[in-house]
């Protein structure tokens, strides 16, 4: 599934619908360069699970992980600044949990611990325009055909 958002607006109204897909203990990977806008999608999925609104949702360059309570728990992760030896004392697969996991900056993993994860893949289109591709993996192969569906979606679409 691929989407182009015309503005920074229409991503984060990409990450409020999500929100209505994601549970406990589900994984999304993101991928693009500096600057396409995982960091805004991740703003717009913490719109949609009712996290606190003064609460600023930023990378975490300083503090590895960072913690949203919301409807449910966001732990946003963003490896840019990690070498792969701290990645992997991160022991991510064993963040299973209450909390949807975000992780920016994914292709910086040496691999991929789960079965069940959705991918997000941001690319420059023009100054404002992002082209935003979906891969979902197990049970996410579903859940995305119904997220394609989404009303709130469709005029992306
Ligand atoms: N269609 C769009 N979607 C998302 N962001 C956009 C869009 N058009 C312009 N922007 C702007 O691009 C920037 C995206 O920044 P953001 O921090 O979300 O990117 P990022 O992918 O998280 O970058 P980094 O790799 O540095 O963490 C913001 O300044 C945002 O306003
Ligand atoms: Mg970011």
């Amino acid at each position: 599934m691929e989407i182009i958002t015309k503005n920074p607006e229409e991503t984060k109204k990409i990450g409020r619908t999500l929100a209505k897909y994601v549970k406990p203990g589900d994984v999304i990977l993101l991928y693009g360069a500096l600057g396409t806008g995982k960091t805004t999608l991740i703003q717009g999925l913490a719109e949609g699970l009712e996290v606190n609104p003064d609460i600023y949702v930023t990378s975490p360059t300083f503090a590895i992980v960072n913690l949203y309570e919301g409807k449910i728990p966001i732990l946003h992760l963003d490896l840019y600044r990690l070498e792969s030896e701290d990645i992997e004392e991160l022991g991510l697969w064993e963040y299973v949990s209450n909390s949807v996991i975000v992780i920016e900056w994914a292709d910086r993993l040496s691999r991929i611990y789960w079965e069940d994860f959705l991918e997000i893949h941001m690319d420059y289109l023009n100054r404002q325009g992002r082209v935003i591709s979906f891969v979902g993996y197990g049970e996410w192969s579903e859940l995305l055909k119904a997220l394609g569906k989404d009303e709130e979606l469709a005029l992306l679409l």
